[in-house]
């Protein structure tokens, strides 16, 4: 694992975006987040796209989770943050963009076309953020590893945490959410996880740092993957 420390959101994304475009080419298939922590990371794509350094025509993308429970049309939607702070500003073939299908009417019908979708497909690089209890994708603590695509019952802590983009409301925040399972994300053959502000410090920590492998701290199966990049700002270092 390599483990790199910056002043700021800005300076990791800036080296993220460096060391995906060394791990990638036109034809990649990539592993794609959301929430507050991937966007200065997707400013840098969309910026070297625009200078007409990188092409994604022929890029796949999949996408860890989406909520349950709200439209694709809604602002806070994870189909539509990848559109607006992403696809539409990129020449990606939406066709080949993949997000989970959580508003489907039959959702388990959703759960397993997504995991055949994944099972078929050989992400080369996943993106992900982390929650201050150690989530990935919204693979909640408790969440078995052998986990696949499923749905889940969002924790109380991650609510609270992503109020902040319902108008700080939580009842308005979806209590569910569709999410790649665990080892989904470990068949990934590179992970790059960013992580930014004191509340990611202890997740970070048992990370990098601890040396427990445990389901209650779902971050910490990343241990096991052979390529994992881990770029923080100094507010979330454990060394502060
Ligand atoms: P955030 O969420 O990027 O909005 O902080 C990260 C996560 O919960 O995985």
């Amino acid at each position: 694992m390599k483990y790199l420390i910056f002043d700021t959101k800005k300076e990791a994304s800036v080296e993220s975006y460096k060391i995906l475009k060394s791990l990638i080419d036109e034809n990649s298939t990539l592993g794609l987040a959301t929430g507050s922590t991937p966007t200065d990371l997707y400013a840098e794509m969309i910026a070297d796209y625009k200078a007409g350094n990188f092409s994604y025509k022929n890029i796949k993308s999949y996408n860890l989770d989406e909520y349950v429970g709200i439209s694709y049309e809604h602002p806070e939607s994870y189909h539509k943050f990848m559109d607006t702070n992403l696809f539409d500003h990129i020449d990606i073939n939406k066709e080949n963009t993949h997000v989970p299908d959580a508003s489907a009417a039959d959702l388990e019908l959703a759960v397993k076309s997504y995991q055949e979708e994944l099972n078929n497909a050989q992400i080369d690089v996943q993106i992900l953020g982390i929650g201050g209890n150690g989530h990935i994708g919204f693979n909640e603590p408790g969440t078995s590893f052998d986990a696949g695509v499923h749905v889940v019952d969002l924790k109380e802590e991650t609510i609270k945490a992503n109020s902040r983009f319902f108008d700080g409301d939580i009842n308005l925040v979806p209590k569910q959410a569709m999410t790649m399972g665990i080892k989904d994300i470990m068949r990934a053959k590179h992970i790059i996880l960013l992580a930014f502000g004191k509340e990611k410090r202890e997740a970070i920590r048992s990370l990098v740092e601890g040396e427990e492998i445990t389901e209650n701290i779902p971050c910490t199966i990343l241990k096991n993957h052979p390529s994992v990049y881990v770029l923080v700002d100094k507010e979330a270092d454990f060394k502060l």
